[in-house]
């Protein structure tokens, strides 16, 4: 099994991301989760998700009852080591350091060397103290499509207060290289362009993999392209303006150039960027495995011939016809025109942006029409 620590102010979206990149995700206190198993080098391009790491086990939020599971656990490793502690949002009082320099001379009586600069296993020891809360994610009402913050029965379990702190032997790294590429410093900058990490962490849950096809259908500045090239997909964007479409390919040329070396170690992907409508879009069914778009805020971006809701409802039916999966992001939550659609709203999450700026966040599936 193993530990995920988690990033960001959203555990469930964290969650939902680390998916992509691991089997049998559960959250267990705030900041973290386990999962079954990790594919490494899925785990170096998550957006919200630091480490995945071997789990030695887990206890109570507090140093003794860590010193005692490093006593008694099973070590089957040998060599140098290196310990590094965190308390999650400075919620447990745990002093890391003293954590550090207490659990490193355990594994010493078990026979290990220590080797802060460049050790040959690094033992994370997270500490986290707090309620389980559902975070941003949301429910829909099935009659009306509705968004509302996820309630009912689970909650109050999940308001339950846990203490944990979790062992494990760090096995993957997600690459923080997502400053480089704020969207004010790219080649090609608009207002209105995508974070970084919420795209790519909405390209992770849309399907981006090495192998796979994204699409783009309103690209932007290809905030959403880049990312999920990074991690290998083969991208392909369009949009109605021509404007974007050239600074599009602008930006994907540069951060998708082949002969630079990859962070996350896997080839970028390819990528095609031509001007198109979102709602008539020059693809064959199912000719790609998952979409990631924003829809126009109507206020930033310029909407060509349609009324924004004629647009967002048009894109979404044709995002429907060419990728079995979607995540949409809008400043409103467009949950009624999805399912209208045709779309399953598979999760939802609200992302406070700032005070008077809310993103939400549509994971969407394929529904078949019942016969
Ligand atoms: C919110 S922006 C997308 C921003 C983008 N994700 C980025 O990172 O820069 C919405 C985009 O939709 C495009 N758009 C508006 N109507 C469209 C349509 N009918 N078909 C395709 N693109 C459209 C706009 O030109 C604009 O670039």
């Amino acid at each position: 099994m193993y530990l995920l620590e988690l990033g960001g102010e959203d555990d469930a979206f964290a969650a939902r991301e680390a998916i992509s990149a691991a089997t049998g995700v559960r959250r267990i206190a705030p900041g973290l989760a386990v999962a079954n198993a990790v594919n490494p080098e899925r785990v170096r391009g998550l957006a919200y998700t630091h480490r995945a790491s071997d789990l030695l086990g887990r206890t109570d939020a507090d140093l003794e009852s860590a010193r005692v599971l490093l006593e008694t656990a099973p070590i089957d490793r040998e060599g140098s080591v290196a310990v590094r502690a965190t308390d999650v949002h400075g919620s447990t009082g745990v002093s890391t350091e003293r954590a550090e320099r207490e659990l490193g001379s355990i594994l010493v009586n078990r026979g290990f060397t220590v080797d802060l600069d460049d050790p040959d296993h690094v033992l994370r020891a997270a500490f986290s103290e707090g309620p389980l809360e559902g975070g941003g994610e949301l429910e829909a009402d099935e009659e009306t499509g509705d968004l509302f913050a996820a309630a009912g029965a689970e909650k109050d379990s999940l308001e339950e207060s846990v203490s944990v702190c979790a062992l494990g032997w760090l096995a993957a790294e997600s690459v923080r290289d997502f400053g480089d590429r704020a969207p004010t410093d790219k080649p090609f900058f608009q207002p209105g362009s995508m974070d970084p990490l919420l795209a790519r962490a909405a390209a992770n849950i849309a399907g981006a993999r090495p192998g796979a096809t994204i699409l783009d259908p309103m690209c932007g500045t290809g905030g959403g392209l880049v990312e999920a090239g990074l991690v290998g997909a083969d991208v392909v964007g369009t949009d109605a303006q021509e404007k974007m479409v050239r600074g599009a390919r602008e930006n994907l040329e540069h951060f998708l150039d082949p002969e630079t070396p990859s962070p996350t170690g896997v080839a970028r992907g390819g990528w095609a960027v031509a001007r198109g409508d979102g709602t008539r879009l020059p693809l064959a069914e199912d000719a790609v495995d998952g979409v990631v778009f924003d829809a126009p805020y109507g206020r930033q971006s310029k909407i060509e011939t349609h009324r924004l809701e004629d647009l967002v409802a048009g894109a979404l039916e044709e995002a429907r016809r060419v990728a079995p999966r979607a995540v949409m992001i809008a400043d409103r939550s467009w949950a009624s025109e999805a399912r209208n659609a045709g779309w399953g709203l598979e999760a939802a999450f609200e992302r406070r942006v700032h005070r008077s700026l809310t993103r939400y966040v549509l994971v969407l599936e394929r529904r078949e029409p019942s016969t």
